[in-house]
């Protein structure tokens, strides 16, 4: 499994990608809004950091204008993914871009059905909201689980990013259940750096070089 950044935050996309440890990155229209900045913009410099696919998402909901969208944010550059919502007319849309050769991430995913259906539509990506799911009472990880053995079964190419993660146990669930990639905010990421034996670990080391006589 590789990692995503889920952010649209500039400095903590540079500090992810300098880390070494992402492969691109996810945004959404709310993690835009919370920066102010024009998106086109924003994406346009975001491209300049990061080297992998990064995932913008359409506003329109109808087929025309998902489209048009869609087309605009791919000229922006050869990186960027197209996310698509689980619609109908979503559907509609991932299955023309997919002719046109611009790839797709088909977002807002609650179930296998859906998973199914969009990978059948051309989608490259889909990404099950496993947190989302937990959030009101069922379990995110099964669909993980589901997802992985279904695409698995049918030999299908589309790749799982599990979404919506909210801790390091997401992270590790998703990796043993063989999603491709987890898509994590800066602050899980940063969770699963640490652990409490690792920095007890450094501060004895460092307290017994210093009983050393030079
Ligand atoms: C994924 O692409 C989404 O941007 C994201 O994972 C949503 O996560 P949330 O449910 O924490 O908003």
């Amino acid at each position: 499994m590789q990692f995503f950044l889920d952010s649209a935050n500039l400095d903590e996309i540079k500090k992810a990608w300098d880390m070494g440890v992402i492969a691109g990155l996810t945004t959404n229209p709310s993690l835009v809004a919370k920066e102010g900045k024009d998106f086109h913009e924003l994406l346009k410099t975001v491209t300049g950091i990061i080297d992998g696919p990064i995932s913008a998402e359409v506003i329109a909901l109808d087929y025309e204008g998902m489209l048009r969208e869609a087309r605009d944010l791919a000229r922006i550059h050869p990186n960027i993914v197209v996310k698509i919502p689980m619609t109908e007319e979503g559907l509609k849309t991932v299955k023309t871009l997919s002719s046109e050769n611009i790839k797709t991430n088909v977002t807002l995913i609650f179930s296998a059905n859906q998973a199914l259906l969009a990978a059948r539509a051309g989608a490259a990506y889909v990404s099950p909201f496993l947190g989302r799911l937990d959030d009101i009472g069922e379990n995110g990880l099964n669909l993980v689980a589901d997802l992985c053995e279904i695409f698995q079964v049918h030999n299908i190419a589309t790749k799982v990013i599990a979404a919506s993660i909210r801790n390091p146990v997401h992270v590790t669930e998703a990796a043993k259940l063989g999603a491709d990639y987890a898509t994590v905010p800066f602050s899980v990421l940063r969770q699963l750096f640490r652990h409490p034996l690792t920095d007890a670990g450094i501060d004895k080391f460092l307290a017994d070089w210093k009983t050393l006589k030079s």
